[in-house]
């Protein structure tokens, strides 16, 4: 029974990948055989692992537009060698001109940050969250319902992750050559598909306190 289920489990993404074959197949642009010999993707997002937030889907974007990573509650840590392996590839080799860190609203990494619930192993990556949740814990403690709570963190979440992103060493030097670069905030509402911009754009260190604009 159980074999049976994990057979059509998997049958369902083979089968999917047919379709997926027909239309490269009947595609007459030549762009999977362009494809097939590199990317040339402008924009790299940043975005939750979670299932329903893909990042083609959501911006009607094709393959080869997008540059992804995604981690529980988009979080960028300066210590992640992920993130950090993936940011210098996106800047300095593919020469992306737009960051896009996404968070989306009722994030189960967010929520489970806020609560007091042991989950882990994923309780010391959810402690990034507390650790944004700490800096504005009068404004968040404030809210009366937990999914407005949730949905405020959410986006402070994003502002800090963009705040991280910017201080780090690759962006720093990108900035330093004047290479264009603008690191954006969004959030996506899943109930209606938007993608809400929150207007936290960076372009240069000039908005950045002192200590983090390297010299
Ligand atoms: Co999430």
């Amino acid at each position: 029974m159980h074999n049976k289920e994990l057979k059509l489990g998997l049958e369902k993404i083979l089968e999917g990948n047919n379709c997926w074959m027909d239309l490269v197949k009947n595609d007459k642009t030549g762009r999977f055989q362009q494809l097939a010999k590199g990317q040339n993707p402008e924009i790299l997002w940043i975005g939750c692992a979670d299932s329903r937030v893909p990042a083609n889907e959501l911006t009607g974007t094709k393959p080869g537009e997008v540059f992804v990573h995604r981690n529980i509650a988009n979080i960028c840590v300066h210590s992640d060698m992920s993130m950090l392996s993936v940011l210098d590839y996106a800047v300095n080799v593919l020469k992306v001109k737009h960051i896009i860190v996404a968070g989306h609203y009722g994030c189960g990494g967010v929520t489970a940050a806020l609560s007091r619930q042991q989950y882990g192993i994923i309780d010391n990556w959810l402690c990034h969250i507390k650790d944004v949740y700490r800096l504005h814990a009068k404004e968040i403690d404030a809210i009366e319902s937990m999914e407005a709570k949730t949905d405020k963190l959410v986006e402070l979440n994003v502002r800090e992750q963009v705040f991280n992103l910017c201080t780090t060493s690759i962006v720093q030097n990108a900035w330093k050559i004047d290479q264009p670069l603008a690191i954006h905030g969004m959030v996506i509402n899943i109930s209606t598909g938007q993608l809400i911009d929150l207007n936290n754009t960076f372009i240069s260190n000039e908005s950045l306190g002192k200590v983090f604009a390297f010299k």
